[in-house]
């Protein structure tokens, strides 16, 4: 009995020293707590985005990611950024929902030593670490160019615009119009859905009652040009063509194929990137201040090859 204990013992605190030995001859790598502020996740767009963020960071086992969903308000976006600073994270994320009311928090996470990067939507001023996303206004130009060869120059189209406090909202918007500048594209309906599908849709049928004749419905995302269209549907006007931005495979790019949308340009969540940046930022690497991600365009003719890169 007395032999069986001491066994029993020596085995337990060996374990124990085991252990205790393995600290100190590999001490654990550092770990680091990024807080990550989703403006909401009602776009399937979102939902990718977080897990391009989750499955990059998996590679990382000195990460830890903590996700808040502001669920598309402002106020609760502000919260948990103010949450983020007085947990005192390492690093913030942030993917705004709008920028002005987003640059004042961001600024004081920045003035408590917390690096952020911003995702996606832009903030105002330079208060932030880095600010990664694809060129909105590069997109607007090219769906405008898009149009304009499509419709042969001319014609009657609806613009569906995301949220005009949001910057990719107004960059799409001006990209767009700078696209069709001199072509015979009159815009004849122009209103903002927000971002969103059902908004998309009761603005669209407005335009229907208002317009016997819409040749094209140019909206800021995929989502708006899919309420668009089936607002039209059950218009039973069948003849309008329909442009998106986002082209997930899942969801633009499959209503390409499926004939429901004519065209649909790419817009990287930079979910990946960020993380990529983050661990430099961690390292004490430095980083530039803007990353600016590719785009694609898919439509008919390439959807299924992968689209095209724009120039
Ligand atoms: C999702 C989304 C995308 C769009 C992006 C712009 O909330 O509306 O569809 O491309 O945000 O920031």
């Amino acid at each position: 009995m007395l032999v069986l204990l001491a066994t029993a013992s020596a085995v337990l605190l060996g374990g124990c020293g085991q252990s205790k030995e393995e600290t100190k001859e590999s001490p654990a790598a550092r770990q680091y707590v990024i807080g990550m502020s989703q403006c909401n996740l009602g776009e399937p767009w979102r939902v990718q985005m977080n897990q391009d963020v989750k499955d990059a960071a998996a590679k990382h086992p000195e990460l830890r990611v903590i996700f808040k969903d502001a669920q598309n308000d402002t106020l609760n976006q502000r919260s948990a950024v103010e949450e983020f600073i007085s947990s005192k994270v390492d690093l913030l994320i942030i993917s705004p929902k709008e920028a002005q009311p987003l640059t004042e928090p961001v600024a004081r996470a920045v003035d408590a030593g917390i690096p952020v990067i911003v995702l996606d939507r832009a903030l105002l001023g330079d208060k932030y670490t880095c600010f990664i996303g694809a060129d909105n206004v590069k997109i607007g130009k090219a769906a405008g160019q898009w149009i304009v060869k499509k419709l042969g120059g001319k014609g009657n189209v609806v613009e569906l615009e995301g949220l005009m406090t949001s910057i990719p909202g107004q960059d799409r918007h001006n990209g767009f119009r700078e696209g069709i500048a001199g072509s015979g594209i009159d815009v004849i309906f122009q209103a903002d859905m927000k971002w969103l599908e059902p908004n998309a849709r009761t603005e669209m049928e407005s335009a229907l009652s208002r317009f016997d004749h819409i040749d094209l419905v140019y909206a800021h995302n995929d989502p708006g040009a899919h309420g668009a269209y089936l607002a039209a549907k059950a218009a039973g006007r069948d003849n309008i063509i329909f442009v998106g931005v986002d082209a997930l495979p899942q969801e633009g790019v499959a209503y390409v194929q499926q004939g429901i949308l004519d065209a649909t340009f790419r817009y990287p969540t930079g979910g990946a990137e960020a993380i990529d940046t983050a661990l430099k930022i961690l390292k004490g690497e430095s980083v530039p201040k803007k990353i600016v991600l590719g785009t694609r365009l898919f439509d008919k003719s390439n959807a299924a090859s992968g689209g095209e890169p724009l120039p």
